[in-house]
């Protein structure tokens, strides 16, 4: 099927070599001629593991095209995705300026029956706003030419983006038009096969599906953050609480794992604004805000126990910091709780020398000129001169680290473990203190 995918973003980009490795043909369409150049070439903007081969491989074979040039996307696809960017405006509300400045776009150069199918996540009634900008423009213009706009939302993670999206859970279609329903559900078919995966609903309940999805993800961690804050005052240990809640299938395992607060371009967005709309209809969405400000809290807990175990004086102090991007498998820093550690950190006049096994680009350009940050090569040159060690992401090379050379390079035998990695009894053997989260200790 002829497919045009506008924004090559994470979703857009993925999306678009997913459904060209199914045998799809498909144009990408982006304002940044760079970002196009680089596609061309075979440079792939995001760091995602399999996804640089999927979209060289079918760039080569033809199937997916990169262009600045809207009018040729429009032409091209029966289907047109939006997956163009809703960053945050100033408070908190996701902002549909590319998402409508794509929609008349589509509207100027459209000469046929076009299916818009929304896959950035907007704001609840977002598609109608789509359909009215696209049957204004067409008013303008005096064209006379039929559309449909659907909402078929991502669930993709970062990480893992390329895999969720060959085999996805579930495949919802927010759509009233049995024209568009029929022509999605053949889009699909190829990710469709065992089970039937595709959910038919309303327009606006598919948008909020996404914000709820979302959302009850993020209330997961919040909520087991509180209690793993509870544990460490209770003198109680979050991981043994965890694994016993986990075992009662209503709750399940996943997403109850306590930390330093969650990051990434989804969550803190999302819930804000879930409850700026809901504000916007007159509801105060009370355990959404509690959520924010939760993690909120949470990501200043691991500045708290290093300010509390240095008493209050870090200046001078050199902390090695392992972890920078969010979560593992991703390169990505939006949000991720490092950055307000560092911050905090710089702030108290602490130094910090970091090592991440895919960040330190990003955290490079980010903090260019921020003399207090050191980028390492290795995690092991990370512990150099530093006084002790901070943990911010669980990357598995993580996971088991040689703890006498940790003991032998910090001139401090302390580890703040933002991930709980370690077992606490494991680490005091090697004479080294620990402070996870929730762990029944409190400095
Ligand atoms: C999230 C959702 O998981 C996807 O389903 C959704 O499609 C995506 O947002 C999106 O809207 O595009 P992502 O942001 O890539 O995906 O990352 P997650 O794996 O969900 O992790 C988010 C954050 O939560 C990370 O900082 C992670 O460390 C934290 N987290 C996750 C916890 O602190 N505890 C947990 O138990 C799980």
């Amino acid at each position: 099927m002829k497919v045009t995918v506008f924004g090559i973003g994470y979703v857009g980009l993925v999306q678009a070599a997913v459904l060209a490795e199914v045998g799809h043909d498909v144009v990408c369409v982006d304002v940044d001629q760079n970002k196009v150049d680089n596609l061309e070439k075979g440079i792939i903007p995001i760091y995602e593991p399999g996804l640089t081969p999927l979209v060289k491989s079918n760039f080569e074979a033809g199937r997916v095209v990169f262009t600045t040039d809207a009018e040729k996307g429009v032409k091209h696809g029966d289907l047109v995705f939006i997956a163009v960017g809703t960053p945050p405006d100033e408070d908190g509300s996701a902002d549909l300026k590319y998402v409508l400045a794509v929609a008349q776009t589509i509207a100027m150069h459209m000469q046929a029956h076009k299916i818009i199918i929304n896959k950035s996540t907007v704001p609840v009634g977002t598609a109608d706003r789509v359909t009215a900008k696209v049957t204004e423009v067409l008013a303008d213009l005096q064209k006379s030419v039929s559309f449909d706009v659907v909402s078929n939302p991502e669930f993709l993670k970062e990480g893992a983006a390329v895999a969720d999206c060959m085999r996805p859970d579930r495949i919802i279609l927010g759509t009233s038009s049995e024209r568009s329903e029929k022509k999605l559900r053949e889009l699909y078919a190829p990710f469709n096969r065992n089970h039937d995966k595709i959910i038919v609903m309303d327009v606006r309940s598919a948008e909020l599906t996404k914000y709820a999805a979302n959302c009850m993800l993020a209330t997961k961690i919040s909520f087991m953050n509180e209690i793993a804050n509870l544990a460490e005052l209770f003198g109680a240990d979050v991981e043994n609480v965890r694994k016993g809640i986990g075992s009662d299938p209503r709750i399940g395992y996943q997403f109850i794992y306590p930390g330093c607060g969650y990051g990434g371009s989804c969550f803190p967005k999302d819930v804000q604004a879930l409850v700026r709309s809901a504000k916007g209809v007159g509801y105060q969405a009370k355990v959404l805000e509690a959520v924010e400000a939760v993690n909120y809290r949470q990501k200043e807990k691991l500045f708290d126990y290093i300010m509390r175990y240095y008493k209050n004086d870090v200046a001078g102090k050199t902390i090695a910091l392992w972890g920078l991007s969010f979560k593992p498998n991703t390169d990505d820093m939006r949000e991720a709780s490092s950055r307000v550690l560092m911050e905090k950190l710089w702030e108290q006049g602490a130094r910090v020398q970091a090592y991440d096994p895919e960040a330190m680009e990003e955290t490079q350009r980010i903090y260019a000129g921020q003399d207090r940050l050191s980028l390492m090569g290795t995690k092991e040159a990370a512990l150099n001169g530093a006084d002790c060690l901070v943990i911010c992401t669980e990357w598995q090379a993580f996971r088991a680290p040689d703890f006498e050379l940790i003991k032998s390079k910090i001139a401090d035998p302390v580890i703040f473990d933002g991930r709980n990695l370690f077992e606490p009894a494991l680490i005091s053997e090697y004479g080294l203190h620990y402070y996870g989260i929730g762990r029944g200790q409190s400095i």
